[in-house]
């Protein structure tokens, strides 16, 4: 079974709707340059809420092959709930993705696995595909516990799904230590990771739905890191922060599959 290969950025709370037109040019002319080839990976912008439809209007108007989705979504379907953002919202924007549970979201909206789990109910009732984070901060890491520790995120994140909801998921292990401190997990250590949770999927929902799940790694991947990582059996995408703010450096994270290491896309 061959999964699509998914290099996503993370945009973080960077870039106003006026840059973002700037940085979405820049990187369709870097793609260009550095002949992406959308049959072999598909590339996706994460920007801010208020970006989006910039983001939407430039990338339709002018054809680019980027997809591009949203940092978050609400559990909620409307109503209520100041500063929300509803699914049919997202999905107006023309968004085909919405990252759910990033660290930072964990970390400072205290969004728990109960949230995380309702917020990817919510995302795939609607037909927007969610891209879960999971991911162990420094005390678990040091006290050997980052396998357990992140696959009882998978579990409560997809609990009462069902195996056909699980199928079109995005896993993102992205350990907490890694994340914008320049320290890349090894590739070894993001496959240890990365081969729990497919092994994980597979004890609970199946070999099939298990090997059609995509699982990326993320933290502090560079154009320099990403073959080493994206030759590994179990990570099939990578989701960038910082290096996706710059538009060369991602183009060529996207090249990735010119150099082969064995394994083929
Ligand atoms: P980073 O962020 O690449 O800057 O480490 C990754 C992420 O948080 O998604």
């Amino acid at each position: 079974m061959s999964r699509k290969p998914l290099i996503a950025g993370n945009w973080k709370m960077n870039v106003n709707h006026v840059e973002a037109v700037g940085l979405v040019q820049k990187l369709a002319w870097a793609l260009g340059d550095f002949k992406y080839d959308p049959t072999k990976a598909e590339c996706l912008v994460i920007p801010p809420f208020v970006d989006l439809r910039s983001v939407q209007t430039l990338i339709e108007a002018d054809k680019i092959p980027l997809a591009w989705g949203a940092q978050d979504v609400s559990e909620h379907e409307n109503g209520a709930y100041t500063g929300d953002i509803s699914a049919e919202m997202l999905l107006k924007l023309g968004c085909s993705y919405v990252i759910i549970g990033h660290s930072e979201r964990r970390q400072y909206h205290h969004e728990s696995d109960f949230v995380v789990n309702e917020k990817t109910r919510n995302a795939l009732a609607k037909g927007l595909t969610p891209i879960i984070c999971v991911g162990e901060g420094l005390e678990v890491r040091r006290a050997e516990e980052h396998v357990p520790f992140t696959l009882a995120q998978v579990a409560a994140a997809l609990e009462d799904r069902t195996p056909e909801q699980v199928a079109k998921v995005v896993i993102a292990y992205e350990p907490i230590w890694a994340i914008g401190t320049g320290e890349v997990a090894t590739p070894e250590d993001a496959q240890e990771v990365c081969g729990a949770v497919r092994g994980k999927l597979a004890e609970l929902y199946g070999d099939e739905v298990s090997e059609q799940v995509r699982i990326l790694y993320g933290g502090s991947v560079k154009a320099s890191t990403i073959v080493a990582l994206m030759v590994k059996p179990d990570i099939d995408g990578v989701l960038v922060g910082g290096a996706s703010l710059n538009p060369d450096e991602f183009a060529l994270i996207t090249r990735f599959y010119e150099a082969s290491g064995g394994k083929s896309w």
